[in-house]
């Protein structure tokens, strides 16, 4: 068999590599995607008459569709992803790690013939604007016409892409195989999968990616966490940028002065909501322009500041709790060219999920293809049901959110899911104070239990996304900060702390708008702020609260600082600091005791004067 690309491209690496993984994969034929419109529709049409994908009401959601996973193939599989680098040591202690030679013998098995009976489709990617000095070429071969359609919507895919690689560039091997191979004669499923052995896997020495077994979001869209977050961190720690888990959104105050920042938050913690906000009642002329929800490349530019793009091209959003009300951003940006993974269907040919409308629909089909009724005892859509759409369908998308330069960033934001002891918003003293903000950063596994809820450390938001050693990444981030002329201001936010009754203090979502306001007023000097043993706080009237009523008691409250929980808190970052022993920056530790010295010097309650 021959790959037949060399009308496609002269790039003789990707050609041999082609034909190679053909070899080994063993496919009835190979199609190398152009990208264009005319393929897409047609590839979907293939899944609708092959049971995969269920056309939605034209009238309602135009060009989109419905798609069902399988039961077990819902979500990312962290325990079996993998970081394959020579030394264990490199991977970290919060890697799953393999023996880089082990490993390729394992998937050279597993692949061997994994795509008998399918298509393979070759996808050459870009992530980031074609040709932008901050963008990298992916080539995902994959068996899934699913991941060929969503890898459209999600990146710049296609002939575009190998006409910028040309004969001489360098691209990332991306491998996806879903693990079913069709025997002669074999009926095939609508979603194919290996339900029980699924291999996600990088090696960054190399900079490739095999995935085995799923045909899922961040298992199987090998351009979004493999890529453009596990390897590209690796990259980036080689070659000087960063690689992050962040939203990038761009604030227009009433005079048109564009100040952006970039936030992270865990996976389901609202990155897409705070990245398409709108800007609440009372709030007159301000607007937030969106430029990406998930990650961010960044890169400091000559003038010593950091730029940053988008390396997407679409949403992967998490669907249920998205509504007119909590985002309508987003449910404007969903009327049309999307893929609806695990959602519920309407009697009318439309998608539903929990959260998009008060009243329930009397009737549905669930995510698993079952009738549903409001009596049901199981959600109808998963709660990790997604949405494809393309960014430019966003009403807020920023005029520069393809722009190959970047746009220039001036404040990290990092938040958790932490219903105690996190007041709503602090600024760190300096940079090495905000690495270990970000650094000791964590989210609650559980709200079941308040009082012992755990807290999941979940470092800038990266724990499954970081591809080497965490304390090496601490270790680049401090180094980045003394590359540049006035390092961003970092902030921590939390809009999840609780009262004693376990409602949320703070109402978030358009209202988390007066928070950035104060964040921009501080990195313009507009504003003082209050020192608190956390780190830097607002004045009560340098919150904007024009058309909100907020109790001034609640919000001392929200910035109060419990000297206990604040000692319990730091105890608690040892065990993480203590697991990457001789590796972890000292300036780690020592910004660990700052900050039990503040607080052995402060109140039993801290809170500011007024
Ligand atoms: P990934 O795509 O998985 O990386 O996640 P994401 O960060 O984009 O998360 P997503 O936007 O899907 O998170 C949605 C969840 O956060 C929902 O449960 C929302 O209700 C919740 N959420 C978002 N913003 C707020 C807020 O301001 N306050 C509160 N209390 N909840 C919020
Ligand atoms: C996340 O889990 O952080 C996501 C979804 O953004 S997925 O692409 O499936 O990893
Ligand atoms: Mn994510």
């Amino acid at each position: 068999m021959t790959s037949s690309g060399s009308d496609k491209t002269q790039n003789q690496k990707l050609l041999a590599w082609v034909d190679e993984i053909a070899a080994l994969c063993q496919p009835k034929d190979v199609y190398w995607c152009d990208g264009s419109e005319e393929e897409y529709d047609r590839l979907c049409q293939e899944m609708v008459d092959g049971g995969t994908f269920i056309r939605l009401n034209e009238e309602k959601r135009k060009n989109s569709y419905l798609c069902r996973s399988d039961p077990a193939d819902v979500a990312r599989v962290e325990h079996r992803t993998f970081i394959c680098t020579p030394n264990e040591e490199d991977a970290g202690p919060t890697n799953n790690w393999a023996d880089p030679a082990e490993m390729t013998e394992t998937l050279t098995g597993l692949f061997k013939g994994s795509m008998r009976g399918r298509t393979m489709y070759i996808c050459p990617f870009s992530m980031g604007p074609l040709g932008s000095h901050i963008a990298h070429i992916g080539v995902e071969v994959t068996d899934s016409p699913y991941v060929a359609v969503n890898m459209k919507l999600m990146t710049r895919m296609g002939q575009k892409v190998l006409d910028v690689l040309g004969a001489d560039g360098d691209f990332v091997p991306c491998l996806h195989s879903v693990g079913y191979p069709l025997e002669e004669g074999q009926q095939d499923v609508p979603w194919p999968c290996d339900a029980d052995n699924k291999y996600i896997v990088h090696f960054p020495e190399d900079r490739t990616i095999w995935s085995y077994g799923s045909g899922y979001g961040g298992n199987a869209l090998l351009g979004k966490k493999c890529l453009a977050l596990r390897i590209a961190s690796s990259m980036a720690r080689e070659e000087g940028w960063m690689a992050e888990h962040m939203l990038i959104l761009g604030l227009e105050s009433p005079e048109g002065e564009k100040t952006y920042v970039s936030a992270a938050f865990p996976s389901a913690c609202g990155k897409t909501n705070l990245a398409m906000l709108i800007p609440p009642e009372g709030i007159d002329g301000w607007k937030v322009w969106t430029v990406g929800d998930d990650i961010a490349w960044i890169k400091p530019g000559e003038d010593g500041k950091l730029y940053a793009i988008n390396p997407e091209a679409g949403y992967f959003g998490v669907a249920p709790g998205t509504s007119y009300e909590t985002n309508p951003s987003a449910m404007d940006t969903l009327h049309s060219n999307c893929i609806f993974t695990n959602v519920a269907m309407t009697d009318d040919g439309d998608v539903w999920w929990e959260g998009m409308t008060d009243e329930k629909p009397a009737h549905l089909i669930d995510w698993k293809g079952n009738d549903w009724t409001p009596d049901s005892e199981t959600p109808s859509s998963h709660p990790n049901a997604r949405f494809t759409a393309p960014c430019n369908q966003c009403p807020s998308v920023d005029p520069a959110w393809d722009d190959p330069k970047g746009v220039p960033i001036s404040a990290f934001i990092f938040g958790g899911r932490l219903s105690r002891t996190f007041p709503l918003v602090f600024e760190s003293f300096d940079w090495e104070h905000g690495v270990y903000m970000a650094a000791t950063m964590g989210s609650e596994a559980t709200a079941a239990a308040e009082n012992q809820a755990a807290i999941r450390r979940d470092p800038m938001a990266m724990l499954p996304f970081c591809g080497y050693n965490m304390a090496d990444y601490w270790q680049h981030w401090l180094d980045i900060g003394g590359k540049l002329a006035d390092p961003p201001s970092v902030y921590r936010v939390n809009w999840f702390r609780k009262d004693e009754n376990g409602k949320f203090m703070w109402p978030g979502f358009g209202q988390n708008m007066r928070v950035l306001m104060w964040i921009i007023d501080r990195v313009r000097g507009k504003v003082e702020a209050v020192e608190s043993p956390f780190g830097r706080m607002p004045l009560h009237d340098d919150i904007d609260w024009h058309g909100m009523d907020f109790d001034t008691e609640t919000f001392y409250q929200l910035m109060e600082v419990d000297r206990e929980a604040g000692k319990a808190e730091a105890a608690d970052q040892k065990t993480l600091f203590d697991s990457f022993k001789d590796r972890l920056p000292e300036a780690m530790e020592r910004q660990r005791k700052n900050l039990i010295d503040r607080l052995e010097g402060a109140p039993e309650v801290w809170h500011m004067e007024h």
